[in-house]
């Protein structure tokens, strides 16, 4: 089966780090098209996966900017749509990974009559997007011929949002749970690289810089813990998010952080930076449709904290594979971060049960042949 994958971001986001493990066993008979370019593209590459950007300096995608004015816009991207349904003309299915990858991907399914996968990676509930968005994300969605949702979580929004619930399959995400088992030596010398004491107590965060992933929920929680304990950040604003990081830096100030708090930056090194972690804290302020940062921390053997809402409820059994504290609640998050310190044996206990758990659970391989059966039934359609 050949496939047309469609996404919208030029940024390696989870969506686009999930569809490059999804593309990769296609790779002989795929192409992933991206609405705009940008280093998403450069890794594709790196692992031999055709990509091909449609860039289009009309439109300009932002992950939060409304679908409405994507639709509105489609005048302006007539050429876009031209080169999407010629090239859909090369492949038995479209496989939208996004919303406005969907927009594009549900206009060429219908003038080329290829079938339309759309892989769900948000929920489509009030505090993620307007209203007008959820009509629009889920009118097209039920015109494809399969949603793959990922979570529970995220099917459930589908669906109280007016999606079918006939056309949706879960998938989890997958991952190669050795890529996680970073070597002691390796732990050392990076950070002895990066100037980390090894005898503060590293709270680490994963995610990009933006507001609803809620690192200032950490400061917060930071402050009310005592000063053996600091945190590091990695990632970036990947999507234009540069108020929030200037809020982030003017908090760590406020709260007289300076000395506990570093920022890295994006990294393509989140095992081994994870590795250097005493516990790993998610703090989403709404709800998270997957999360893989927390599976990531599981696989690294790592402690996990995460808000207890969204896809995060589904992956961790909170006092048994890591620890799920409410959304908004640093005190909460600082007693459990306070009680982990206090309790390594504790904790260590939880991780590495955490850790088989992951392995198991969300294990790539597992989840490529879950894909292949989902799309089988898609090789017999009439195109
Ligand atoms: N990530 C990364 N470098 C960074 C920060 C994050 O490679 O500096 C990766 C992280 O390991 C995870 C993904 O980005 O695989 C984020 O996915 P997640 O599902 O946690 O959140 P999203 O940003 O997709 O909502
Ligand atoms: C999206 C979601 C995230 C999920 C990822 C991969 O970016 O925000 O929760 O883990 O997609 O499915």
């Amino acid at each position: 089966m050949k496939i047309l994958f469609i996404d919208q971001s030029g940024q390696p986001g989870g969506a686009e780090l999930c569809l490059m493990d999804i593309a990769r066993p296609y790779r002989d008979r795929c192409l992933v098209a991206l609405l705009v370019d940008g280093p998403f593209k450069d890794l594709l590459e790196q692992q031999q996966i055709p990509v091909q950007v449609l860039a289009q300096q009309s439109i300009e995608i932002r992950k939060d900017s409304s679908l409405w004015l994507a639709l509105s816009r489609i005048p302006a991207l007539l050429p876009l749509l031209g080169q999407v349904v010629k090239l859909a003309r090369q492949f038995d299915v479209i496989y939208a990974n996004t919303p406005k990858a969907l927009v594009v991907g549900a206009i060429a399914s219908l003038i080329t009559r290829r079938p339309l996968v759309y892989h769900l990676h948000d929920i489509l509930s009030a505090s993620h997007f307007s209203h007008t968005n959820r009509q629009i994300a889920v009118t097209l969605a039920n015109r494809a011929t399969l949603v793959i949702a990922n979570s529970h979580a995220t099917q459930a929004a589908f669906i109280e949002a007016g999606g079918r619930p006939e056309l949706t399959r879960i998938l989890y995400n997958g991952f190669q749970p050795d890529n996680y088992l970073i070597p002691l030596h390796e732990q050392e010398a990076l950070a002895k690289e990066l100037d980390l004491n090894r005898d503060t107590f590293w709270v680490g965060h994963f995610s990009r810089l933006s507001h609803w992933k809620g690192q200032h929920i950490l400061l917060d929680a930071l402050a009310l813990c005592p000063e053996e304990i600091s945190a590091l950040f990695v990632g970036d604003a990947l999507f234009g998010e540069a108020d929030y990081v200037q809020h982030l830096q003017a908090k760590v100030k406020d709260l007289g952080l300076e000395n506990r708090v570093r920022f890295l930056g994006f990294r393509n090194d989140v095992p081994q930076m994870m590795s250097l972690c005493h516990l790993i804290t998610h703090t989403s302020t709404a709800p998270e449709p997957f999360g893989r940062v927390i599976v990531e921390a599981m696989l690294c053997g790592r402690p996990v904290i995460a808000a207890n809402a969204g896809g995060a409820t589904e992956l961790i059994n909170s006092g048994q594979t890591g620890w799920l504290c409410e959304s908004n609640a640093p005190q909460q998050l600082a007693d459990q971060i306070i009680f982990c310190h206090q309790h390594p044996e504790q904790s260590q206990v939880i991780a590495k049960a955490a850790q088989q758990k992951a392995s198991q659970d969300f294990n790539l391989s597992v989840v490529n042949q879950q894909l292949a059966q989902i799309l089988q039934p898609l090789s017999s359609e009439p195109t």
